[in-house]
């Protein structure tokens, strides 16, 4: 079946966003219609992050920490419900995303965050989600993604769990963009563990 016009200009407009400040104020004035126009693209990621989440923590998940990241409308937050978690936090840059989110009410705490321009905040053993599109137009945005986890890891606040590639995440918008023909785009879920904070030396 065909994408409605509008939900493939909506979509396009925002994976076509250009430059970080532009695309956040495209997520802004996305996200009324987020949750629905996302449901016309199939879009997988939220229930395939919070499967290698519960993947990722073997234990009972009440009492996982975890801090999803660009957590938009709360998506993720509501697969994550499913699976028993509970202890959730979420950080997105957009102000429309997050007032979204909070009305979820699925959330301890949610806070403003642009990733890679701002430190994450850092629940003590908790694990991060993120996920990210592989399309052509996001190629950009996803090497700076990837950077500013790097960068983390470096630091030594977060470890990598697993970045996993995903094929049919969501629906292409145009033959461009669709990978091989097959009318999807792909894309990847990251899942990191905040590193304990070392003992102090004593001396
Ligand atoms: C495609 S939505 C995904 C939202 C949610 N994780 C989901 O699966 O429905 C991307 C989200 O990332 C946020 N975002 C994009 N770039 C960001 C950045 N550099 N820092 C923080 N949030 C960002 C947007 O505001 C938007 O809410």
């Amino acid at each position: 079946m065909r994408l409605a016009a509008g939900v493939r200009e909506r979509v396009a407009a925002v994976h076509g966003g250009g430059r970080l400040p532009q695309r956040l104020r495209l997520y802004d004035g996305w996200a009324a219609r987020y949750d629905q126009d996302v449901a016309a693209l199939e879009y997988r990621a939220p229930e395939l992050a919070a499967a290698s989440l519960a993947f990722a923590f073997p234990a009972p998940p009440a009492g996982a920490r975890l801090l999803d990241v660009a957590c938009g409308t709360g998506l993720v937050a509501r697969e994550l419900h499913r699976r028993g978690f509970r202890c959730l936090h979420g950080v997105d840059g957009s102000a429309g995303m997050l007032e979204r989110a909070r009305s979820t009410g699925l959330y301890r705490r949610l806070r403003p965050c642009v990733l890679g321009r701002e430190p994450l905040p850092a629940p003590a053993g908790g694990f991060l989600c993120l996920t990210t599109r592989s399309n052509p137009s996001n190629l950009r945005y996803k090497v700076e993604l990837e950077a500013a986890l790097e960068r983390l890891e470096r630091q030594g606040a977060w470890q990598k769990v697993l970045a996993q590639d995903v094929e049919r995440w969501e629906r292409a918008t145009s033959e461009e963009e669709s990978t091989q023909g097959t009318g999807y785009i792909s894309g990847v879920v990251y899942v990191y563990r905040k590193c304990p904070v070392p003992p102090l030396e004593e001396g």
